[in-house]
């Protein structure tokens, strides 16, 4: 293929983009969806996939490796490793933890994992998944996230770790709960899979903990489709995260490498011969895990939005704010103090004391096909999944039993106009006044 080929068909793909996406699409109030969240894919997007596709990047490679570089760099972090979803990193950073290699640090089974009941299944599921007991904490009403106070009243003899999520984009208290996890000799999984972006102390959520997860399903904030990300500073755990995320495997040879520790017919590792080759020899009990390189172009070419799409949802939250502010019935969202967060979506509590029910808000809303969503699980020990799952229950879960009744959210992500917010805000108003 020459390359003035090449050139044609991408110019053909940027022309086809300009004819499927019209300049300015009309807003009709009650009848255009109001989304909760959704990727917003631009020209360059299109053309980066394309220009993977063609180039047959079909297994992770060079873009992935190019991602991983970029994506590390963005976090001040030494490493970052691509993977097909956020549940993945999720379990992938909790498995690492549970390496020999890490002798009397290592998690083993029955050990406690500090985490939030009210938040994502597949923030918790890594710890029962390893063997581990899940200790469920509550949260705040308003900013959805526990607190470093909390945390810390958890802690019990068999605590070895701590793992949790930033919720909808508001950090939690990272500095606080990094601290605590350092003089207890915790380790620190931070989720921030709903918080690319966001600031805790001036600094950036997952740069706190010892390892932390980003997803990259369309929802978050940038996206390569399904995907998701392992970050940490420290060479040894990333050792770790590639080898469960590559089948287990000791070697770490790049895609397409045969011999990148000079010495791949020299080893002896367990009770193998000496020489066996390194490539196919195993140190975990791992998985296949790995994206693909069209997936780590896209995000190549998302991540050159990142500030922009941060902005956008920060600027939306404070304009929905500001359209809500004062409105009976209704707790609204407030940021962790300290922080400055990407948000993920805005969160709304209907008060015990209000005269008309979630649902019924709820219900209206999509009706007038503006989208909602509830804060996840609510609260986790309360779903079927978990019935037969040994936890421990820290303190009591009221604040997550009040999510499971009084909370939504509702759409903040960079698609989301100022007509939709005036819509969204004169729709919650005329509701309440018709209630009150
Ligand atoms: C806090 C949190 N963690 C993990 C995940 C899982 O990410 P994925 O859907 O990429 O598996 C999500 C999904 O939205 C999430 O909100």
């Amino acid at each position: 293929m020459t390359p003035d080929l090449k050139a044609m068909i991408l110019d053909l793909v940027r022309a086809y983009h300009t004819e499927r996406t019209p300049d300015d699409q009309e807003f009709v109030p009650g009848v255009t969806p109001v989304l909760s969240s959704g990727a917003v894919l631009e020209a360059e997007d299109r053309l980066a996939l394309v220009e993977a596709a063609l180039d047959m990047r079909i297994a992770a490679g060079f873009h992935a490796l190019r991602f991983e570089r970029s994506f590390a760099r963005y976090f001040g972090l030494r490493k970052a490793h691509l993977v097909n979803s956020g549940s993945s990193a999720n379990l992938l950073a909790l498995s690492a933890l549970r390496a020999s290699e890490l002798g009397d640090r290592r998690l083993r089974p029955g050990d406690e994992v500090i985490t939030v009941a009210a938040g994502f299944p597949t923030t918790v599921n890594p710890i029962v998944q390893n063997g581990l007991i899940p200790v469920f904490v509550d949260v705040e009403l308003g900013t959805y996230n526990t607190t470093a106070e909390r945390v810390a009243a958890a802690i019990g003899p068999r605590t070895r770790a701590i793992m949790i999520a930033h919720a909808l984009g508001n950090p939690f208290e990272a500095a606080e709960i990094a601290e605590l996890a350092e003089r207890h000799g915790l380790w620190f999984v931070e989720d921030n899979c709903d918080a690319v972006g966001s600031l805790y102390g001036g600094r950036l959520t997952g740069t706190f903990g010892h390892l932390s997860t980003v997803s990259f399903y369309p929802a978050h904030h940038i996206t390569t489709g399904e995907g998701g990300c392992v970050l940490t500073d420290s060479v040894e755990l990333a050792h770790l995260v590639e080898s469960f995320r590559d089948w287990g495997r000791d070697c770490w040879c790049e895609p397409g490498e045969d011999n990148r520790c000079k010495k791949r017919f020299d080893w002896q590792l367990g009770t193998l011969p000496a020489g066996y080759d390194h490539k196919y020899t195993f140190s975990q009990v791992g998985y296949n895990l790995k994206a693909t390189d069209l997936q780590a172009a896209l995000g190549l070419s998302q991540l050159e939005r990142i500030q922009a799409f941060g902005e956008a949802r920060r600027k939306n939250w404070q304009r929905l704010r500001e359209e809500l502010d004062g409105v009976p019935g209704l707790l609204l969202p407030r940021p962790t103090p300290g922080s400055d967060p990407s948000w993920f979506g805005f969160a709304l509590t209907v008060t015990p004391d209000a005269p008309f029910g979630r649902g019924e808000l709820q219900q209206h809303l999509e009706e007038r096909q503006i989208r909602t969503r509830l804060l996840f699980s609510g609260n986790l020990t309360r779903h079927p999944a978990y019935r037969d799952v040994e936890f421990r229950v820290a303190g009591d879960l009221s604040n997550s039993d009040a999510v499971v009744h009084g909370t939504f959210w509702i759409g903040v992500y960079p698609g989301i106009t100022d007509d939709m917010i005036l819509h969204v805000g004169r729709t919650i108003r005329e509701f309440v006044a018709g209630r009150h």
